[in-house]
């Protein structure tokens, strides 16, 4: 039989990126925040109850890193609470989760690659309401797939691929913090290693790290982004105290991706590589 999904979130950007990939081997219902509010435990029940679904895809998140520092409540509201009642539904109604987390859920003091088993301690409000959340999933039921990801980016949503396409049309020089290091990850894998997961109906629960494979800085990824648009541009390495932020963000957040290679047998493709098929897919566009 045809997995049923239902897709939440999904006018962001990850949501966008499992449309673009749907080519109907899976019957996939996709929610938007105006189709079903994942805070309200009512609608979701509802929901869960009326669309007969195998599998939740959750997209849906409050991402704004730093307006979640100011914000706490509402990135509490949807990043642990939402969490938690589309967890209960799928506990009750039989359905299987994917949830996204977040490489913020470490403080960034590794020096070698995120292991799962490793010790989470987020720095930042977002990190904080991330990490409640998947304790939540794991907390309610056991049939859940938690992925850690980390710097997405794709020809949707807003993104550092497409900020820094944009500034280039105005600028002849940028600065961009070098003293970041972590993987740029394009979207559009990320979902593919979600589908992967479900046309396999792989049951091995847990939480999972994926990305991209290798290692970046924010100003490397830049410099990649540019180079490979042919963009003439005076690019500037600089560090994170010249660029201050509302939130502090780990200095070091490349994941390790072992467990998923080996366990779900999955490839993690060059984060250079899957760049330069990015920008090829916008400029098709
Ligand atoms: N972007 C990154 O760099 C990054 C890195 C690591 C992990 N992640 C994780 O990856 C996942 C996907 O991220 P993304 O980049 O696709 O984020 P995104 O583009 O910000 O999309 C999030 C979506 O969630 C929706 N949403 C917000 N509140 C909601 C609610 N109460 N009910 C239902 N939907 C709601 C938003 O809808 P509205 O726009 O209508 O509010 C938006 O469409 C998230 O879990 C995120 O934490 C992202």
């Amino acid at each position: 039989m045809i997995p049923r999904i239902l897709v939440t979130g999904s006018n962001g950007q990850l949501g966008t990126c499992i449309k673009d990939l749907d080519d109907n081997k899976f019957d996939i219902k996709y929610a938007s925040s105006s189709d079903l509010d994942i805070t309200n435990k009512q609608d979701v029940k509802n929901f869960f109850e009326q669309q007969k679904i195998d599998w939740c895809i959750n997209c849906a998140a409050y991402t704004a890193v730093d307006n979640a520092e100011s914000d706490y409540d509402k990135a509490y509201e949807v990043n642990v609470s939402g969490v938690k009642n589309l967890a209960e539904s799928c506990k009750e109604y039989g359905v299987k989760l994917v949830h996204i987390s977040t490489d913020f859920v470490f403080d960034g003091n590794n020096n070698i690659p995120y292991k799962e088993s490793d010790k989470t301690n987020p720095i930042g409000a977002y990190g904080e309401t991330k990490l409640k959340g998947e304790k939540e999933v794991i907390q309610i039921f056991k049939e859940y797939f938690i992925i850690r990801t980390s710097w997405l980016y794709s020809e949707h949503g807003s993104n550092f691929l497409k900020t820094m396409l944009r500034l280039s049309k105005d600028k002849t020089q940028l600065g961009v913090v070098g003293d970041q290091i972590g993987t740029p990850t394009y979207a559009k894998d990320l979902a593919k290693a979600i589908f992967h997961i479900i046309a396999n109906d792989i049951s091995d629960y847990g939480i999972y790290h994926y990305s991209n494979n290798g290692v970046a800085s924010w100003y490397d990824f830049a410099k990649a982004i540019f180079d490979i648009s042919n963009i003439d541009i005076e690019l500037n390495n600089i560090s994170t105290v010249q660029f201050p932020t509302p939130a502090k963000r780990p200095h070091f957040s490349v994941l390790d991706k072992t467990k998923i290679e080996t366990t779900l047998k999955l490839k993690t493709p060059y984060w250079r590589d899957s760049l330069i098929t990015a920008i090829q897919n916008m400029k098709n566009e």
